[in-house]
């Protein structure tokens, strides 16, 4: 019998963040150097991204790069970079507000530049991208500290914090998606992931497919969250 896939989300799910483990493994495995993993990686990101958007979900967060990826080779660091470039160069359509969070300072300025224009460009899109670029969530968390310190606010709320974050405005994510095998959260999202549903899975992240989506929000419908009270 043929799958029934995911026809459209509600809103339980507004926000899937997703952990695009796994790149390197994949072109190991094909005897390949890992800028191969990742050249697949940024398409299945753009597969992915667009597949959660036509289901309805409102907001999707994808971490690209980390602050602690610096320490790859430099050669694999150029690789990322460059792709993330040919990705601005080549991302045309509008109804997606493409958003990058993270610290912009230490980006090329030729690619803060396109950064900045493709932001621009699409910020009247109903729905949201957020890609996680030099981004670490320790360092979002000081940032946002710093942003309210700097406001002279001397009674900070959770409510001051959410609207400092680099994801302000976005609601929560409901569902984090780790693909590559590993069961760590690797310092993103800590604030906002206070209560998301976490699904780790095996999968390499050019391995991931539509139904991998599926299978992950099927598994999400099946939770009962309950935000520390008790089931009704
Ligand atoms: C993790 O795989 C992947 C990264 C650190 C980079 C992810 C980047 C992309 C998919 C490109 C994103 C680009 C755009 C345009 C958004 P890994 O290299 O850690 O894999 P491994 O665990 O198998 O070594």
């Amino acid at each position: 019998m043929q799958k029934k896939s995911i026809q459209t989300v509600d809103e339980r799910l507004k926000h899937i963040a997703f952990i695009m483990d796994g790149n390197g493994r994949w072109a190991n495995k094909r005897g390949m150097p890992r800028e191969f993993g990742h050249k697949k990686g940024v398409q299945v990101f753009q597969e992915i991204t667009e597949y959660c958007h036509k289901i309805g979900v409102k907001c999707v967060t994808v971490y690209a790069f980390s602050t602690e990826n610096w320490k790859r080779p430099q050669k694999e660091v150029e690789a990322i970079m460059k792709l993330l470039d040919e990705y601005l160069d080549k991302t045309s359509k509008e109804d997606v507000r493409v958003c990058f969070i993270g610290d912009k300072n230490r980006l090329a300025p030729e690619l803060v530049e396109k950064i900045n224009s493709v932001e621009e460009r699409t910020k009247k899109g109903k729905s949201t991208l957020n890609v996680a670029l030099n981004y670490g969530s320790r360092a979002e968390i000081v940032n946002a500290c710093n942003k309210l310190i700097a406001t002279g606010k001397d009674n900070v709320t959770e409510e001051d914090i959410n609207a400092a974050l680099y994801t302000g405005g976005c609601p929560d994510p409901d569902l984090i998606i780790r693909t590559g095998g590993d069961l760590r959260i690797s310092n993103f999202l800590l604030w906002q992931a206070a209560y998301s549903e976490l699904y780790f899975t095996d999968t390499l992240w050019p391995d991931m497919t539509s139904d991998d989506v599926d299978a992950a929000i099927e598994n999400f419908y099946s939770r009962k969250r309950r935000f520390g009270g008790l089931d009704k």
